[in-house]
């Protein structure tokens, strides 16, 4: 297994590893430690049925079902993420982690490339652990002490943004508004290391601070975390494949290849309590 970085912070290339075959658990535990560093996977050239993703996700976890989105082929653990090209809104078109409405929030998730436009279409990662590195002492400890109020209900509530995808089958509910506490700087639990755990698409206040005050310090946290030197930025061809820890990155899903399809396969393992 060879790794070549991805940008000079974070993600990494992996050659060497054919995802189909079934990997010995040297490699799988090989693989976890490049996952818990570098935070973002990318496998070129991998010839993936739905079974095998699956397979290959369950070595690092159980797989998880997504709440609002039905899956539309034969495993309620695969969905299909389609951009038709006369769609407007993309699957993942912001900055997020994934699932942070949730009381345990997706470890990570594992997208495949069924078809990609020939250009666009790549996904942006930001370090979490790196942003909150960045930060100075004085402000690393006042975030240590809170905890913020996570919720679906602007992407899957009625009318939500993630419901205008007409490729996907979201149906806007009420159950979205139901609202979760999370702290601001959470820890990894493999590594002990410190990320920043606020996104503009579920993050909706700070607890015991002002309305003014908590919009102001979100807005700050979330042009900081997503500052273009904490990214890297992950080109699709047919059969790469991308792993990311939702523990210590948020990603954002390009759309600009409007008049073009874009096709990709998620599972999503599942993760624990942030603390
Ligand atoms: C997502 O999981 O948010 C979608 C990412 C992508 O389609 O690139």
């Amino acid at each position: 297994m060879e790794l070549a970085p991805l940008s000079g912070i974070f993600g990494a290339e992996v050659d060497g590893v054919d995802l189909s075959d079934e990997l010995t658990d040297t490699t799988i535990a090989e693989l976890r430690a490049a996952f818990n560093k570098h935070h973002v996977l990318v496998f070129r050239d991998q010839e993936l049925s739905p079974e095998a993703q699956m397979a290959f996700g369950r070595r690092f976890g159980e797989l998880d079902t997504h709440p609002f989105v039905h899956a539309v082929g034969e495993y309620e653990e695969v969905l299909d993420i389609v951009t038709e090209p006369d769609d407007t809104v993309n699957f993942g078109g912001g900055w997020h982690s994934d699932l942070t409405f949730l009381e345990e929030p997706d470890l990570g998730s594992i997208l495949y490339a069924v078809d990609v436009p020939a250009a666009g279409g790549d996904t942006l990662f930001a370090d979490q652990q790196a942003a909150y590195d960045a930060l100075s002492p004085t402000m690393q400890s006042m975030l240590d002490g809170l905890t913020a109020v996570h919720s679906a209900r602007r992407q899957y509530g009625e009318g939500g943004l993630s419901t205008k995808s007409k490729a996907m089958q979201t149906h806007g509910t009420d159950a979205a508004a139901t609202s979760i506490e999370h702290p601001v700087v959470r820890t990894h639990p493999e590594t002990g290391r410190k990320g920043l755990f606020v996104n503009r698409a579920f993050t909706e206040r700070i607890r015991g601070l002002r309305q003014n005050e908590s919009a102001a310090l979100l807005e700050f946290l979330y042009d900081h975390a997503t500052n273009e030197t904490f990214t890297c930025r992950v080109k699709w061809q047919p059969g790469t494949l991308t792993m990311w820890d939702n523990r210590a990155v948020q990603h954002f899903a390009l759309h600009d290849y409007a008049g073009k399809r874009r096709h990709m396969r998620r599972i999503t393992v599942k993760g624990d309590r942030p603390s």
